[in-house]
């Protein structure tokens, strides 16, 4: 065997015994990730929370509690942080939903103009059906409901748009 032979022989088995447990140790560790992301919410879940957000903005506003639809807005939007993992093309549809469409029930609750923020949010349930349409989900239709998702808060406190911590 030429020297070259060898020395070819010789770097093989050091690539083979290096790289084995480390390959193996990468195909594990890959296995654990797409565990740990086959076991984060896609758009289900987190959309029950969009739902009851969203109905609870409304009776916030109605009733001057701003900060409360502030904080229901953000959250509402936070809620489907996990889909940026997840799901990311159809989050970023969700993103742009969020800061243009919606943009305009924030403002309304910024300003604290509760005629102009009906009329956005009325718009905002054709623009949330819109989408539900446009993703194979036409038969999920929002519509707004008589009482808040969750009647365990009071929606009367007077507060501001603005009280809502950072
Ligand atoms: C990016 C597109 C998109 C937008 C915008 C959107 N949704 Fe959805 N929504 C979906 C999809 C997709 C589903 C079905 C979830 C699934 O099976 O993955 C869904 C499901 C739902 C559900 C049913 C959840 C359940 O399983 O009980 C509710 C309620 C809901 N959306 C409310 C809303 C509201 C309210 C808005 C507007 C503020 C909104 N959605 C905006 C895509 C969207």
């Amino acid at each position: 065997m030429s020297k070259k032979v060898v020395a070819a022989t010789l770097l093989g088995v050091f690539l083979s015994i290096g790289s084995a447990p480390s390959m193996a140790a990468d195909a594990d560790t890959q296995a654990q990730l797409d565990a740990l992301k086959a076991a984060i919410p896609k758009f289900a879940i987190p959309m029950r929370e969009v739902g009851d957000r969203f109905q609870n903005i409304w009776f916030a506003a109605k009733d001057g509690n701003w900060a409360l639809a502030a904080y229901m807005s953000k959250y509402m939007n936070g809620s489907l942080n996990p889909a940026k993992l997840t799901k990311p093309d159809e989050y970023a549809i969700w993103k742009k939903f969020y800061e243009e469409k919606f943009a305009n029930v924030n403002d309304k609750i910024m300003a604290k103009d509760f005629e102009g923020f009906d009329a956005a949010y009325t718009k905002a349930i054709a623009d949330c059906n819109g989408c539900h349409k446009k993703m194979d989900y036409g038969f999920i239709k929002v519509v707004k409901m008589k009482t808040p998702a969750d009647i365990g808060i009071d929606y009367t406190v007077k507060s501001e748009p603005g009280d809502v911590p950072k």
